[in-house]
C-alpha cells in the first residue's frame, strides 16, 4: 500500500515535536513550509517552501496537513486550515503515543494531543486546539477551535474556554469556570472565577493585568 503524505505548515520546534507522532502514524512528510527564509529543513531530503503558492502539487496531490504553529495564533492557524483545504489537502488529528484521550471525548481536525497530556469523558477538542505535553482536561470540558491549553495546565471538569483562548504552562482552572474567547490565562495562575473576552489575567487567585 502506498504511504500517505503529508505536508507540515511551520518548521521550527513545534514541527520537531509534530515529526515523530505524524510518523507514528505511517504518514510521510514530503514538504515543509516556512515563512522563514532562514529556516532549514530538519528532516533530510524534505524541502522547505516559503510559501504554499511554492509547493509542487504533483507531489502534494491528495495530501495530508498538519499545522505546526503554537503559541497564541490560533487565528493563524485556522487561516492555514483554509487555505490548506483550498488546496485540496485534508487536515489530521494527532495524538502523541504517550497521550491518554478517552473513547468518549471528541477532536475536531486538526486537533493535537501532546505527550502526557490527558483529554477526559466527554470532552471536546476544537479544530486545531493544542493540547500540549503533560496538560490535563477533565471530563466534559469544551475548547473552542484555535486554543492552547500549555504544557502542564490542568482544567478540572466541566471548564469551557472560548475560541482563540490560551491557558499558560501549569495554569489550573477551577470546576465549571468559563475562559472567555479571545483570553490569555498566565502562566501559572489559578483561575476561580469566569474570565471575560479577550482579558488577560494572572496570578493566585488569578486577575487582570493591569
Ligand atoms: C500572562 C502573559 C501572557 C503576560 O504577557 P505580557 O502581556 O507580555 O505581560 P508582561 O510580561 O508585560 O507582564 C505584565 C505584568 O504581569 C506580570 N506577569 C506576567 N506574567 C505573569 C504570570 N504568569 N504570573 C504572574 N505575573 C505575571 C509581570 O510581572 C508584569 O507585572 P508588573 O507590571 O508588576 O511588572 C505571560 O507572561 C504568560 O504567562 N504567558 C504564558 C507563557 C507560557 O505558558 N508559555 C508556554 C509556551 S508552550
Amino acid at each position: 500500500m502506498a504511504v500517505k503524505k503529508i505536508v507540515v505548515w511551520g518548521a521550527s520546534g513545534h514541527a520537531k515535536v509534530l515529526r515523530p507522532i505524524i510518523e507514528g502514524k505511517g504518514l510521510r512528510i514530503v514538504a515543509l513550509i516556512d515563512q522563514n527564509k532562514d529556516m532549514e529543513s530538519f528532516i533530510p531530503g524534505c524541502p522547505i517552501f516559503p510559501a504554499l503558492e511554492e509547493l509542487p502539487p504533483e507531489e502534494t496531490k491528495n495530501a495530508f496537513f498538519a499545522i505546526a504553529v503554537g503559541g497564541d495564533k490560533g487565528r493563524e492557524r485556522l487561516h492555514i486550515h483554509e487555505r490548506l483545504c483550498a488546496r485540496g489537502l485534508s487536515p489530521v488529528t494527532l495524538v502523541h503515543g504517550a497521550a491518554w484521550v478517552a473513547a468518549s471525548a471528541r477532536l475536531e481536525d486538526g486537533a493535537q494531543v501532546l505527550g502526557m497530556a490527558a483529554v477526559s469523558e466527554e470532552a471536546r477538542i476544537g479544530m486545531h486546539s493544542i493540547v500540549n505535553t503533560n496538560a490535563s482536561v477533565d471530563h466534559e470540558c469544551l475548547i473552542g477551535q484555535g486554543c492552547h491549553i500549555m504544557p502542564g495546565a490542568t482544567l478540572a471538569g466541566c471548564v469551557e474556554v472560548g475560541d482563540f483562548a490560551t491557558i499558560g504552562s501549569n495554569a489550573t482552572i477551577l470546576p465549571r469556570i468559563r475562559i472567555g474567547r479571545g483570553a490569555v490565562i498566565g502562566a501559572g495562575a489559578v483561575v476561580t472565577r469566569d474570565v471575560a473576552e479577550n482579558v488577560k489575567v494572572v496570578g493566585v487567585p488569578a486577575a487582570p493585568v493591569r
